[in-house]
């Protein structure tokens, strides 16, 4: 049985599915009282238009869950395929200065850090928080956008890192009248 009451769905099985469904790579960050504080995520999600808003997916384990609370804002910083290493630096159990050692960053206008070199970053104010089992999702508002460089994007397939290198346009069948 699930936690929920609901059929059983193997762990393993449902982690390797989702290994083929190929996402993006962010670095998700916020300034806190000891300083700035990032991690790796790739479940984002685009919410809405208007507002433009963002909904991530951090796990309750996560050492910048309490930064983004205490803020109320959060930085996301979209990776292009060259800044692999960045991924894996925020990725890995180190502390949170040395997560940002000589990684090129500025305040946005909240004072969450964005990250230089990559395809663009937001800044989001924290609309709403959702208990999701082991995880927390947290929604947000987007206050400030930054466009980067029109690159390549670090994707995120199959349990490691891939290209993308696809430029065909997306095709829409034609409008009714
Ligand atoms: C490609 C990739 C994507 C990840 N996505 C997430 C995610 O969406 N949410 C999350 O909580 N952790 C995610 N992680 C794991 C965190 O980056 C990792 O646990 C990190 O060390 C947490 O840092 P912190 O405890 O300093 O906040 C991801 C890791 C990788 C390599």
């Amino acid at each position: 049985m699930s936690p929920t009451g609901g059929p059983a769905v193997d762990a393993t099985g449902f982690r390797r599915l989702m290994a083929r469904w190929a996402t993006g790579v962010s670095v998700v960050t916020a300034h806190g009282p000891q300083g700035d504080a990032g991690l790796t995520v790739n479940a984002l999600l685009s919410v809405s238009l208007r507002p433009p808003s963002v909904l991530v997916s951090l796990s309750n384990d996560a050492d910048t869950l309490p930064v983004i609370e205490q803020s109320g804002h959060f930085g996301v910083s979209f990776l292009a395929a060259a800044q692999q290493p960045v991924s894996e630096r925020f990725a890995a159990t180190l502390g949170a200065e040395e997560k940002f050692r000589g990684v090129a960053r500025h305040p946005g206008p909240n004072g969450s850090p964005l990250l230089d070199g990559g395809l663009g970053a937001l800044e989001c104010r924290v609309v709403d928080r959702t208990p999701a089992f082991d995880h927390v999702l947290v929604l947000g508002e987007v206050v400030h956008l930054e466009a980067g460089a029109d690159g390549l994007p670090l994707v995120f397939f199959r349990s490691g890192y891939s290209a993308a290198e696809g430029t065909d346009r997306l095709r829409l069948p034609p409008r009714q009248p």
